[in-house]
């Protein structure tokens, strides 16, 4: 272990007796005249680190009045056994200094206890408290676990662009593009809702690609679950039909969660306590379970036959809402379920046309709390059935030119689906509100620039 170890290192394997750096900031000081327990965090950890400064502790009294909570602070002193419970050692501080104050006058984190509405407001300081510092780590396990995955199934990661001219899901919800008044591309150009048309080009050339980046939405609901940018992933496998897809996406969401109880315990059981007492046993549960596969019209089946006053009516036809879906996971089922074969009015018009002739090979993963995941379909890759549904749909030829292009030179069944990153960092931490969730987030009317 290096001498300025991260706290997390410092606090499970460092060796009592040896000297350290601990660099990070004070969470809170407390104590007498003659001794003070800092404690210390650095980010790595939602736990901290006591240095205990005494007499013997070379620091000026002047660094000592400016060790307030959220100053940064340099400390090299010995690893001793802590008598403190709940904490292995300790640092007996030999020499302190401080490196930037942070007046406790002005300071917005002294306490603990503000609002999320509060925190969101001072979105540039926030990853320092405990809450955000463990749903900060969790995502970023999120990230990497999700590199991981795709890389054991030998899926090659690719970048889309973010600047696009096809309206992928062609519900009309994107942002314009422009340099001043001008159409800087000769056209108009829009923010990406999706990377998927061009993953799937990349599909047909690399077989098995996927997306990390970011997408952005138009959409006028100002929800818990919706921000206009949030980061989505989107595999693309070419030959793959529906049920090698919907395979995909579980076995991924499952990885997902193990990867947060193998890498952030700490964080889970914080905020397993704090935020949501209910999400360990939620995460095991879906890890754990079979995801129930049913498709579009078993589920309308299952909500009529409920009896519940939904406000929304249910009926064959209509695209399922946040509470119809929610009722299917947490109440019917009390398990994560794919709801496949939807109608295909309510699809979007890549999707592939069973042949009932009134259905798309669609699915979508719902979990508890969440409700949609997870979105996907097997693709049409029939080149005239692709056609016939922009027409339907009232777009124009031209503006799918490429993609049209695609299916004329060996097109082969292809699937693939998107998972909404936010919604998967929601549902791993028990955080309620999106905004929450990303750094910094951008939603209808209210983005802290
Ligand atoms: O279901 P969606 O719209 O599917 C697509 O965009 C497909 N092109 C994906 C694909 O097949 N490659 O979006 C996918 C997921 C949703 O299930 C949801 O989790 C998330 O993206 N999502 C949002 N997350 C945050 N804010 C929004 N406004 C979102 N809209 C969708
Ligand atoms: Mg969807």
């Amino acid at each position: 272990m290096s001498e300025s170890p991260l706290v997390r290192d410092l606090i499970s394997v460092g060796e009592v007796g040896s000297e350290y750096t601990v660099r990070g900031w004070v969470r809170s000081r407390r104590g007498s005249k003659n001794v003070s327990f800092v404690i210390v965090t650095d980010g790595s950890t939602i736990k901290t680190i006591q240095c205990v400064v005494d007499g013997d502790t070379d620091v000026s009294e002047a660094d000592m009045a400016r060790v307030q909570t959220g100053a940064s602070v340099v400390i090299d002193g010995v690893l001793v056994e802590s008598k403190g419970r709940g904490q292995r050692v300790e640092i007996k501080a030999l020499r302190l200094r401080v490196i930037g104050d942070a007046d406790p006058e002005t300071y917005p984190l002294q306490k603990k206890g503000h609002s999320m509405e509060f925190l969101r407001s001072i979105a540039h300081l926030r990853s320092r408290s405990n809450t955000f510092g463990a749903v900060f780590r969790i995502r970023a396990t999120l990230a990497q676990a999700t590199h991981r995955f795709f890389a054991n199934r030998s899926f090659q990661c690719v970048q889309t662009p973010v600047i696009t001219a096809s309206d992928c899901e062609g519900a009309g919800e994107m942002f314009e593009v422009r340099a001043g008044k001008d159409h800087f591309f000769g056209r108009e150009a829009m923010l990406t809702v999706s990377g998927q048309l061009n993953a799937e080009a990349l599909a047909y050339g690399l077989g098995r690609v996927y997306t990390f980046g970011p997408t952005f939405r138009a959409e006028n609901s100002n929800t818990s679950r919706h921000l206009a940018e949030f980061w989505m992933i989107e595999p693309e496998a070419a030959f793959f039909d529906i049920h090698d897809d919907m395979d995909l996406a579980e076995d991924y969401l499952k990885a997902l969660i193990d990867s947060v109880f193998e890498h952030n315990e700490d964080d889970l059981q914080f905020l397993g306590r704090f935020v949501d007492k209910s999400l360990i046993d939620t995460l095991d549960m879906t890890r754990g379970a079979t995801f129930v596969r049913l498709t579009y019209t078993e589920a309308v089946d299952v909500l009529k036959k409920s009896g519940v006053a939904f406000e929304f009516p249910v009926g064959w036809g209509v695209d399922l809402q946040t509470e119809h879906e929610r009722f299917l996971t947490e109440e019917h089922f009390k398990r994560p379920l794919i709801i496949r074969d939807y109608p295909k009015e309510i699809k979007a018009f890549y999707m592939f046309g069973n042949d009932d002739g009134k259905t798309v090979a669609a699915m979508d993963v719902l979990v508890p709390r969440i409700g949609e995941i997870i979105g996907g379909s097997q693709r049409e890759h029939r080149r005239e059935r692709i056609e016939e549904r922009l027409l339907a749909d009232g777009m124009e030829l031209e503006d799918y030119s490429w993609y049209l292009d695609l299916h004329r030179f060996g097109a082969v069944p292809h699937a693939g689906f998107g998972l909404g990153f936010e919604r998967a960092v929601m549902f791993c931490t028990g955080m309620s509100n999106i905004r929450d969730v990303i750094p910094f987030p951008r939603s209808v009317g209210a983005a802290a620039f």
